[in-house]
Order: C-alpha cells, then structure tokens, then sequence
C-alpha cells in the first residue's frame, strides 16, 4: 500500500509532520505500508497566476514549468493521501491554499478516484474551518475516508489530553486503514454525485464559455466512471441539483436571461 503524505507547513519538519509521522506508525502496525513524503515548502510548486486556463481550455495550458507534472504522477500512483496543514488564520497555509489553486481544474474535472484522503488540520483551535477548506482540495471523486483535528498550541498539553488526541488519531487511522481496504470505483456518496451532476449540467449549458469542462463531461452520463447509482440517489441529486440552479440564476450568461 502506497501513501503519499503532502506536507504543508512552511516549517516542514513541525508538529504537523510529527502527528503524520505518529499516523505512519500506527498505520505500518496493520501491515506493511510505504510512505512517500512530499514537502511543499521543498517543491516547485510555482504561485498560480490566475489566468484560469487550466478551468477553461485545459490544465495542459498553465504556463507555469514546474514539478505540477511530478507530483500529478505522486498522487496517481498513491493508494491514500494524507493532506496536512497547520491552521494558519482560520483556514490553510499558504502553501496549501496555492497547492489548491494549482489542482483547482480537479473541482470542475475530477482526476482522482482510486486514492483515499486523509485530512489533518493542526493549530491552538479553529482547526475545523481548516478542514473545511482543505475538504475542497481534489473536487469530487475521491473519498474524504477521515478528517483528523490535531491541537498543537504553543505550550504543553495536560496528560489528559495528550492521551484524548493519541485515542482519537488511532480512530482515525483505523477509519482510513478501512477505507483504504475498500474496493475502488465503487457507488459514489450523494456529495459527490451530486457534484458530478451539478457541474455536468452546467458544462453543458456554458460549454462556448467553458470548453474543456464539456469536452470531460459530454461522454460520461451516468458518473465520472461506469458504476450504477441507486434510484434515491439519483432523485434526490435531481432535486438538489434543481434547487441549486435555481438559486444561482443570477450567474446565468446576460444572453440567456
Ligand atoms: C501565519 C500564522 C498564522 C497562524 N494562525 C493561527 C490561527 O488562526 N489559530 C491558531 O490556533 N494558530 C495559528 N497559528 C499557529 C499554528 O497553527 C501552530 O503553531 C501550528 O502548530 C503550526 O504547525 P506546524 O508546526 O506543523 O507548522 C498560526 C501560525 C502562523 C505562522
């Protein structure tokens, strides 16, 4: 098993590395696991400039040369995620926001569906809105198998509490060694086909505006992948797709409206 952890502390080295170097250990207990790190503060992972080619026309578009290529073939050849950050102002690092502009085409055109992530946010508190950012980072697809909120303040915790996280990062683990053990490609949650059919619909209907949406989208009718979804899902993804759309028709192009 393969698992690729992104280290997103400008520190490297610090107490979030730490908690991934504890889930590493715990996880190596099941059975034999490689862990392949990558630090963002050590790639070349170029700030985005937001000509926002790689939504419209296609990510092979970005000007930018860099290691994007390189950590793309990281991530696919990974069976799990771990995805770090310290909570930085109510939300990720720096590196971490950009790491999440540069794969931001995933939200529109998902590329990932065999790997499972892992979150971990880390801080003195707030680490929740760190989460939720973080929860954004690969689009739909891909399973969130665990969500992990680490309290790291600058002073030493009680017995207590050291004993309270160290329970609470085994649960985890466990969850994701679990998720892990599922088989790929398998029934979506509503979340994600939800999504799928959310942004297939609006591909569809501004494909001049956002060509490379709909060249993904136009083939793939029932999900990103062949899988069969249940009926109640499929009602409740049209309800929710409907409501959706209605309460963003403002953003409908001037000359359809
Ligand atoms: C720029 C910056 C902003 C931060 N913002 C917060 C914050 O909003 N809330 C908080 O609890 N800690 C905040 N922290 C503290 C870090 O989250 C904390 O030190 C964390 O343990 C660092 O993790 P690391 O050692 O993995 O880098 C901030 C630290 C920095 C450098």
């Amino acid at each position: 098993m393969n698992i690729l952890a992104i280290i997103g502390s400008p520190k490297g080295k610090g107490s979030g590395f730490a908690i991934v170097k504890r889930i590493e250990e715990e996880m190596q207990q099941s059975g034999p696991v490689n862990f392949d790190y990558l630090f963002l503060k050590d790639a070349d992972l170029k700030m985005c400039r937001g000509c926002f080619l790689c939504v419209t026309r296609g990510k092979e578009l970005c000007p930018l040369k860099d290691d994007m290529a390189e950590i793309e073939r990281r991530i696919e050849e990974a069976d799990g995620i771990i995805l770090s950050s310290p909570g930085y102002v109510y939300s990720v690092s720096g590196l971490v926001k950009n790491f999440m502009d540069r794969f931001a085409w995933t939200n529109h055109r998902p590329a990932f569906f065999r790997q499972k992530l892992m979150l971990l946010a880390n801080a003195g508190a707030g680490m929740h809105k760190t989460l939720e950012t973080m929860r954004n980072c690969f689009g739909a697809g891909l399973e969130i198998a665990a969500e992990l909120s680490f309290m790291t303040p600058p002073w030493p915790l009680s017995e207590k509490v050291n004993r309270k996280q160290e329970r609470i990062l085994k649960k985890k683990v466990q969850a994701f060694l679990q998720a892990l053990e599922k088989p790929a490609y398998g029934e979506p949650s509503l979340g994600n086909y939800i999504r799928f059919r959310f942004f297939r619909e609006i591909a569809e209907s501004v494909k001049e505006y956002l060509p490379a949406d709909w060249e993904y989208y136009r083939d793939k009718e029932q999900y990103f992948y062949p899988v069969r979804v249940g009926a109640g899902k499929r009602l409740a993804a049209r309800l929710s797709v409907a409501t959706g759309l209605a309460l963003m028709k403002d953003m409908a192009p001037a000359e359809r409206i």
